[in-house]
C-alpha cells in the first residue's frame, strides 16, 4: 500500500529541484481543494505529490518505457512525446504503488484532460495549474474560479490552453477539445 512520506522522498529524489518544489505546490492545493470540495484528502495529496514522477524522462526513456510496458502511444503523442508523462506516470504508479484505477486516471488525464475524468482527476487538474509557484496573467482570476466551480475553472483552463496551443502552432490533443465540448454543452443544461 502507498505511503505519502515514501511516496514524497522518491518524487524528491527523482526529481529536479524545481519540479519538486511544483509537485508540493500541487499536493499542498489539490489537499486545499479535496477539503473545499468533499473529496478524500489523503488519495489527493497522494496523487498531487506524485503526479509528474515521469516529466523528467528523457523522449527517448519515455518512448521506451512505453514500448515495454504496453502503452499506446497514439498520433499526437508520438509528435508531442512530452505529454507521455500522464501515461507513464500513472503506469509507474501502479507497479510501483499500487494506485487504484481511479489514482491512476487523475495522472493519467492531467496534461490533456479527458471526458471520463472525475472529481479527483478535476482537482488533480486544476492544482496543477494553479499551485502557489505558477506565474501567469490570470492567475488569481483562475485560482477564484477554482474557488467557485471546479467545471467553469477546468473549462477556462482549457480554453486558454487550447488558445494558447492555437496561437503558437502547435497540436492540441483531441481529448482537450472532447472534454471542452462536453463541458461547455453541461454547462449550458
Ligand atoms: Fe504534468
Ligand atoms: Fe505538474
Amino acid at each position: 500500500m502507498y505511503n505519502l512520506e515514501d511516496i514524497q522522498n522518491d518524487v524528491k529524489n527523482i526529481l529536479s529541484e524545481k519540479r519538486y518544489i511544483h509537485s508540493v505546490g500541487v499536493m499542498k492545493q489539490a489537499e486545499y481543494l479535496a477539503r473545499k470540495y468533499n473529496e478524500d484528502i489523503q488519495i489527493a495529496k497522494t496523487v498531487g505529490i506524485v503526479h509528474d514522477i515521469a516529466k523528467e524522462m528523457s523522449r527517448e526513456e519515455k518512448l521506451e518505457y512505453a514500448n515495454k510496458n504496453n502503452i499506446y502511444v497514439d498520433d499526437i503523442e508520438k509528435v508531442s512525446v512530452g505529454l507521455l508523462h500522464a501515461k507513464i506516470g500513472a503506469d509507474i504508479c501502479k507497479r510501483k504503488y499500487n494506485f487504484t484505477e481511479q489514482m491512476q486516471d487523475a495522472i493519467k488525464y492531467h496534461t490533456t484532460g479527458n471526458i471520463r475524468m472525475d472529481k479527483l482527476a478535476k482537482i488533480i487538474y486544476i492544482a496543477d495549474k494553479t499551485e502557489e509557484n505558477r506565474k501567469y496573467d490570470d492567475l488569481a482570476y483562475v485560482r477564484e474560479l477554482a474557488d467557485k466551480d471546479l467545471n467553469e475553472c477546468l473549462l477556462y483552463i482549457l480554453n486558454y490552453s487550447i488558445t494558447e496551443n492555437v496561437e503558437k502552432g502547435k497540436l492540441v490533443h483531441p481529448d482537450t477539445i472532447l472534454l471542452r465540448n462536453k463541458l461547455l454543452m453541461d454547462l449550458e443544461k
